[in-house]
C-alpha cells in the first residue's frame, strides 16, 4: 500500500473510529501475507481480503490468502477470475 493514499484517507478512518483496528505496513504484499502464514493462528483467522494491485501475482495470493480467511468467506479482487 502507499503512504500517500492510507494518509489521504486517514482523516475518514478517524471519523469513523476505527483507526485501532487498522496496521499499516508498508512492504510487498507478499512476503507480508507469508509472514503471517508463518504463524499458525493467523490461519482461518481473518474475515476479509481485498486485492487491487500486482495483478500479475493474483493466483499467489489467492493461495495465501485462502490459508488466512475464515472459510466460506470470499476473497474480494478487483479482477473476477479469482472470486470465489
Ligand atoms: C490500484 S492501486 C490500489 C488502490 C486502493 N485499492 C485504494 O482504493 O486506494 C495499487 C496500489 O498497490 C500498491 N502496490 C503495487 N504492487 C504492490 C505489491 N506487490 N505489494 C503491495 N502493494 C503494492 C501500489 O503502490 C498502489 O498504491
Amino acid at each position: 500500500m502507499n503512504k500517500d493514499t492510507y494518509e489521504m484517507g486517514l482523516p475518514l478512518i478517524k471519523k469513523a473510529g476505527v483507526e485501532h483496528k487498522i496496521n499499516f505496513i508498508q512492504s510487498p504484499a507478499l512476503s507480508v501475507l507469508d509472514e503471517l502464514l508463518e504463524d499458525h493462528e493467523n490461519r482461518g483467522s481473518f474475515a476479509f481480503a481485498f486485492v487491487d494491485a500486482d495483478k500479475v501475482n493474483y493466483q499467489k495470493y489467492h493461495e495465501r490468502l485462502w490459508q488466512l480467511l475464515k472459510a466460506a468467506l470470499k476473497i474480494l479482487s478487483s479482477r473476477d477470475e479469482f472470486k470465489i
